[in-house]
């Protein structure tokens, strides 16, 4: 059985002591179970505050994006080491909001992803469609080709340390969750598309998150689906109470 990862992400949200709290407060909450992952990604300037925080706890640190080369001359970037050093065991990379509002390349995420998974990281893969792309039936085309290119290179070993994120974009943030068979179904796709790229073994141990408009009244129904092994949560992360709900509804 796949455990369930929940994972929320902070965005350009939170003060500094907003953060400090908001992270004792998920900690102090996250159940001991070991079937269930709880982490968080603050913004970068909070990471170490919050490392010290989750000391010790059940709760693991993510970065919310990396640059693909150890050191160098690149004003505002982070390096993967970087991020590892700061407490991170996790990244997030090709979030819809870093393609489309910051114009990175399936290409370029492929050469982040091998670089956070060369440095030790764990990488959650952020996928999804356009609204336009759903409504002219190319979801699968998408998702497809996100996949096959931002994985490329990488060997079966390496997807052990892979979290997908499917994160249909017309979802993010405005309150229109996909429906339980929206969902279903495009986690179904990717996991046969891991399938093919990387084989049976990989496909079955992947963990696929679901993300947009998870809330707490939504949490429960898309955990429950046979391919969804947890949730990658925007806006409710920002509150204890209504992250904690959303990670009681992964508990079996
Ligand atoms: P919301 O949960 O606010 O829709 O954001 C989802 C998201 O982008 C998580 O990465």
């Amino acid at each position: 059985m796949r455990p369930k990862f929940i994972a929320g992400n902070w965005k350009m949200y939170t003060t500094l002591a907003a953060a400090k709290e908001l992270a004792a407060a998920v900690a102090k909450g996250a159940p001991a179970d070991p079937n269930i992952r709880v982490a968080v990604c603050p913004p970068s300037a909070w990471l170490t505050a919050v490392a010290s925080v989750l000391k010790g706890t059940a709760v693991s640190l993510g970065g919310q994006n990396c640059h693909f080369e150890k050191e160098g001359a690149f004003t505002g970037e982070l390096s993967p080491a970087m991020l590892l050093e700061a407490g991170c065991q996790y990244v997030i990379l090709g979030h819809s909001e870093r393609r489309h509002g910051f114009g990175e390349t399936d290409a370029l995420l492929n050469k982040k992803t091998t670089a956070a998974l060369g440095a030790g990281l764990k990488v959650i893969f952020c996928i999804g469609e356009l609204l336009a792309e759903r409504e002219a039936n190319q979801t699968e085309t998408v998702l497809d080709r996100q996949l096959t290119a931002g994985l490329a290179g990488l060997t079966s070993e390496q997807m052990a340390n892979v979290v997908l994120a499917y994160e249909p974009v017309w979802a993010i943030g405005t309150g229109k969750v996909a429906t339980p068979e929206q969902a279903q179904a495009a986690h179904a796709f990717v996991r046969g598309k891991i399938r093919t790229l990387f084989g049976e073994k990989v496909a079955q141990a992947v963990l696929i998150q679901y993300g947009g408009s998870v809330k707490p009244d939504n949490a429960a129904t898309l955990l429950n689906l046979p391919d969804v092994d947890g949730a990658l949560v925007g806006g409710a992360s920002l509150k204890a109470d209504s992250f904690l709900a959303i990670v009681a509804g992964a508990v079996r």
